[in-house]
């Protein structure tokens, strides 16, 4: 017993030592990004002098969707929302940063049940957005405690996934049956390293991220392949894959199949 703690110190040592930098930025993805949020409150008098809320600057430029916070939020409605959400629908959104593609999704649907892990983001969403029609869950990365079962007709998420490990976005395909009703409509968009800009940003980020640590917070090493495998695994019925609205990246959009039909083995 000794032997493994004194093993798993020298790993922590050695990790520190090698990479002190990395070392003291290694986190997880809810310290991260209550970090990030945090960090806003100074950026927004620095660097993103000009912006109101915390992920305004995520326009998706590097994923070659947009070059403003407009265009990007006119791709957003024209070809994700307008398209599959309509105004009877309750939806949730897993993932919402600042309330950026939150406040789009709540125009044109009935009730929108907003899911982060992020204490902080979450905190700066509903700042933004308040609580009419709006509610706020604070997610622990594995479970969806706290989201009603059946109570959304359509499932959520930009931005998001880019930044989770494979197993995790695979967990939360197992979870997101439990929680739909209706129509089951999901909006995935996740990261694809196999594309030409997925492949140069891996390129940017493999150093920081050795030993199966993460730092800070990066995209994940995930591809439109494996996210195939995952969906045709679980049951989900593939109605669209978009890998031109954001060249770097992958769009699904899917049925999500009932919950007791889901065989996680
Ligand atoms: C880049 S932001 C995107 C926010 C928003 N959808 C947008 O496009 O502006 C990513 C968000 O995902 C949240 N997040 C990160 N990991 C998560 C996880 N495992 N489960 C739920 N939310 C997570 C972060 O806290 C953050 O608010």
């Amino acid at each position: 017993m000794t032997g493994i703690i004194s093993r798993a110190m020298d790993k922590v040592r050695l990790l520190r030592n090698s990479t002190p930098k990395n070392a003291e930025r290694i986190g997880d993805y809810e310290r991260e990004w209550d970090r990030y949020a945090e960090n806003w409150k100074i950026w927004k008098k620095t660097k993103y002098a000009g912006l109101t809320h915390v992920g305004d600057e995520w326009i998706e430029k590097d994923a070659g969707a947009a070059s403003s916070l407009n265009e990007f939020q006119s791709l957003i409605e024209t070809s994700f929302i307008n398209p599959y959400i309509a105004a009877q629908d309750d939806v949730l959104e897993i993932g919402v940063g600042g309330g950026n593609t939150s406040q789009l999704l709540l125009k044109h649907c009935r009730n929108l049940i907003c899911a982060d892990i992020s204490s902080e983001m979450l905190k700066a969403t509903r700042n933004r957005l308040g609580t009419k029609r709006v509610s706020y869950v604070k997610l622990d990365g594995l479970a969806f405690t706290g989201i009603k079962p059946a109570s959304a007709d359509v499932c959520f998420t930009f931005a998001t996934l880019v930044h989770l490990e494979p197993r995790d976005i695979f967990n939360y395909l197992t979870l997101i049956p439990t929680v739909l009703k209706g129509k089951r409509l999901c909006i995935l968009h996740h990261a694809n390293v196999l594309s030409d800009r997925g492949w140069q940003l891996f390129l940017r980020e493999w150093k920081d991220n050795l030993m199966g640590q993460r730092c800070g917070a990066p995209f994940s090493v995930m591809t439109d392949g494996i996210m195939e495998r995952f969906l045709t695994h679980l049951g989900y019925e593939i109605i669209l894959k978009d890998t031109q609205s954001l060249p770097r990246d992958c769009v699904w959009i899917c049925k999500a199949p009932h919950s007791e039909s889901v065989s996680t083995r």
